[in-house]
């Protein structure tokens, strides 16, 4: 079993994400953080503890991270996850509350402890990622790789550059593609292809326990942004949960080696991650980038995760 850490900004996906990443044993997670994204970092935090209080988890420790971007004004999501940042189901309240110390904070006395690498798995802008890396160099050797959603080697969903977690923070995201910690980037070209229709939320529906029935509103809520056909998508792309999905099941998708440099200065590209796939600039790969998924295998993963909770 992988230790984990999962920095998300709750949101949807990223509490499908941690759904997912709680329903098996193969992932042992440690720690959750919340990052400043989809909504305020208030709303993200409390959404962490709202989803991890349906999940009976108030025994994984929870802490708030930074409430802006680096060097920047901090924009959000509101347009696709509402107002609360989880519109759509009826969640309980927080049934515990955050720790009392930051999300950096939390993040190094985890690393700290471990007696084996950790997994960071940030699903949102990687602000506290990047803070942590700065502030704790030399627990750089405690994490086995930083399995992220972000970035596009294609357009964006956010400006036709960028992809929305890096274009929110993308000197956090320069610091982390700088690193030289492993990273697998789960952008835009394999999320877009993750996509999630209806009959697939008629078989999540399906399913008889309140986790299902939790994920099935959150996927109806999610489908409307995504239904506006200027998109052209087949359903709503499933981003987030790409990376717990290639965590469980590798096998499921196609990935390359690159060099990923991040635009911090561009006049139309600000968040652009450039992605060396043709080995132009004869840099060394920086990253290990996911371009396609078999979308039925990971329908079908997400349908027996999400059925492991019937013994609840
Ligand atoms: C990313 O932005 C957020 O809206 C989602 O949670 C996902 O992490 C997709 O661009
Ligand atoms: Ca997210």
């Amino acid at each position: 079993t992988s230790p984990i850490i999962c920095d998300c900004d709750p949101g949807h996906d990223d509490a499908i994400s941690l759904i997912l990443a709680l329903s098996t044993h193969a992932l042992d997670v440690k720690a959750v953080t919340t990052s400043a994204g989809n909504q305020t970092p208030d709303k993200t935090l409390n959404n962490a503890l709202r989803i991890l209080t349906l999940l009976q988890r108030s025994d994984i420790p929870v802490a708030g991270g930074a409430i802006k971007p680096i060097a920047r004004e901090l924009i959000i999501a509101d347009n696709v996850h509402g107002e609360s940042g989880l519109d759509g189901p009826a969640l309980p309240d927080p049934g515990f509350d955050p720790l009392q110390i930051s999300a950096v904070e939390l993040m190094a006395q985890t690393l700290t402890e471990s007696e084996t690498p950790v997994i960071l798995n940030p699903t949102g802008p990687l602000t506290n990622i990047a803070l942590l890396l700065a502030t704790y160099p030399e627990l750089h050797e405690k994490i086995e790789q930083i399995v992220l959603m972000g970035g596009a080697a294609g357009v964006g969903n956010w400006t036709p550059a960028a992809e929305f977690n890096i274009y929110v923070d993308p000197e956090a995201a320069d610091i982390v593609f700088k690193s030289g910690i492993p990273i697998v980037m789960c952008g835009l070209d394999v999320t877009h292809e993750a996509y999630i229709v209806d009959e697939d939320i008629a078989r999540v529906r399906a399913i008889d326990n309140p986790i299902a029935q939790c994920v099935a509103d959150l996927l109806d809520f999610f489908m409307i942004y995504h239904r506006d056909p200027k998109w052209g998508f087949k359903g709503a792309p499933l981003h987030d949960p790409c990376t717990i999905a290639y965590l469980l099941k590798p096998e499921l998708f196609t990935a390359q080696e690159c060099w990923v440099g991040i635009e911090t200065k561009g006049e139309h590209t600000q968040g652009m991650t450039v992605v060396d796939r043709y080995q132009l600039t004869g840099k060394q790969p920086n990253a290990k980038v996911l371009f396609d998924i078999d979308r039925q295998g990971f329908v079908d993963l997400l349908v027996t995760s999400l059925t492991a909770y019937n013994h609840l």
